[in-house]
């Protein structure tokens, strides 16, 4: 096994050349791997208003496949600095990787509960344990790892993904991902007096038999409350990812799906009030982690934010890992909130931030009639978060260009109640189009939060989200937006991030 001060030298080695040599394609303010592969979002964690963002980390990727906890820091969710990785695939239990997991603070230490795996002659075992640390600096793996040494009767070695919660009682209750001896996905629940010692209390239990066989297994669970945006009121929200899916008309498009239930937790039972939904319909996203900001919780802001994975599993063959050896990025932090049942999803682009600037957009205040109008504003700008409110009453269709060439562009077009994403003239055009359904509202809001070669469009006040990687060809990117019969803005103001 490498040791870490190597690891620590490739790191830094990699992010001294990324600075040095034009790299067009690295996002300026998403999360990437400095080196090599990144994948899940893990541990996310604030500690004296410094956000951390672990992650799964292949840095010797496509060479080697050894998974690391990556870790980065942020004051600001737009700048990330990378530090040592904190998790080292170098004990019996994780050698063949150290897998996706949470974090949970507790009397000033952070613990980090993570999935060892391991394979011999190809047979998987999957082990639960942890790593402490009092400064995110330090990394202690825990000595009585494993803390839970392998599934319980019943269950196969897909068992990981640990997600640790408190419970009312002043134990602490684990949530994993889990696959039943009959091949079809579930989450097993462990309780807890003190993070370390854990019994099974049994599976999550359902209102709704439909999710009784819902894929052959169920990867990275998130319990979380969420508050609905109009009365305040907290729902629990089970966040999964059931692998196994079959295309069901414009659902489950990408190679496995990451979706959400809402519904009342009542002891191991889970009352469903609305069916399984998908998070994001985009061609690039799953394994998507929470997050409270003790800023926000102290204002009295319940709202959890996420972070998910824009890729998918085995989909690496992207121009930046051939081009500038790294592949995959996190999304943009997204605040979560609930309207008529429904998970909407705002991006932050904290607004004080010396990186930030805000203008407002010129267009004409009598609107565009079958014509295309370059937003000059944004020639040239490769990151930003454009906002629109448009009423497309009198519109059959309307859309935005981002363009680089006239043969390298991603094309967004509306037609009522529907989005397609066209992302076939790019260097990465896997799923070429795509459609989905968006509400169908008269005046519609957009946040399109571009990135270099990330696009992640919010529509409708972040009612539904797709995002996708963007591979353009090098050069000055156009925003163009057009219009088939009469478009009238409401409002366009644009955020510039350098
Ligand atoms: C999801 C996942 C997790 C696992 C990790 C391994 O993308 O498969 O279930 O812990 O990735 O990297």
């Amino acid at each position: 096994m490498t040791a870490i001060e190597d690891i620590r030298t490739a790191a830094e080695r990699a992010i001294e050349e990324a600075c040095r040599r034009p790299d067009p394609d690295r996002p300026r303010f998403h999360l990437t791997p400095p080196v090599g592969r990144l994948n899940d979002p893990n541990g996310l964690v604030v500690l004296d208003g410094t956000y951390h963002a672990f992650y799964q980390f292949g840095p010797f990727f496509p060479t080697q496949k050894a998974i690391f906890w990556g870790h980065a820091t942020s004051t600001d969710l737009l700048t990330w600095r990378h530090h040592v990785p904190a998790i080292v695939p170098d004990s019996s239990y994780d050698r063949d990787g150290a897998y996706s997991g949470g974090a949970y603070v507790h009397d000033g230490v952070v613990w980090l509960h993570y999935t060892g795996n391991v394979k011999n002659d190809g047979v998987r075992s999957s082990t639960q344990n942890a790593v402490t640390s009092t400064d995110l600096e330090t990394f202690t793996k825990h000595p009585a790892n494993p803390l839970i040494p392998g599934p319980p009767d019943g269950y196969t070695a897909h068992f990981r993904d640990p997600m640790v919660s408190a419970l009312d009682d002043g134990g602490f209750r684990m949530c994993l991902g889990a696959q039943r001896d009959d091949l079809t996905g579930c989450i097993l629940l462990y309780r807890s007096p003190d993070l370390e010692h854990w019994t099974l209390e049994g599976e999550l239990g359902f209102s709704d038999s439909d999710l009784d066989d819902l894929g052959f297994m169920w990867e990275c669970p998130n319990l979380i409350r969420v508050p609905d945006e109009d009365t305040g009121e907290l729902h629990d929200v089970l966040i999964f990812c059931p692998q196994g899916l079959a295309p069901q008309g414009e659902h489950y498009r990408n190679i496995f799906p990451c979706g959400y239930l809402v519904g009342r937790l009542e002891g191991r039972d889970f009352r469903v009030d609305q069916p399984f939904a998908e998070l994001d319909r985009g061609f690039e996203f799953y394994a998507p982690q929470t997050f409270h900001r003790p800023d926000l919780l102290s204002a009295g802001d319940t709202s959890p934010i996420l972070l998910g994975w824009l890729g998918n599993a085995s989909e690496d063959d992207q121009p930046s890992l051939a081009d500038n050896g790294w592949v995959h990025a996190l999304s943009i932090a997204r605040r979560l909130t609930l309207r008529d049942g429904h998970l909407c999803q705002r991006p932050i682009v904290p607004a004080e931030s010396p990186r930030v600037t805000t203008l407002p957009l010129a267009v004409p205040a009598a609107g565009l009639r079958d014509e295309a109008l370059a937003l000059a504003q944004l020639d040239g700008q490769d990151a930003y978060v454009l906002h629109l409110e448009v009423d497309r009453s009198q519109a059959s269709s309307w859309g935005l260009t981002l363009a680089t060439a006239p043969d390298s562009r991603v094309e967004l077009s509306f037609e009522a109640g529907r989005l397609t994403v066209d992302r076939s003239c790019t260097r990465y055009p896997h799923g070429g189009r795509r459609t989905v359904t968006v509400p169908d509202d008269a005046v519609l809001t957009v946040d399109l939060v571009h990135d270099r070669s990330i696009t992640e469009v919010f529509v409708a006040d972040g009612h539904t989200v797709f995002s996708l990687r963007s591979f353009l060809a090098s050069g000055p990117l156009t925003t163009t937006l057009t219009a088939t019969g009469k478009l009238v803005v409401r409002d366009a103001s644009a955020t510039l991030i350098d």
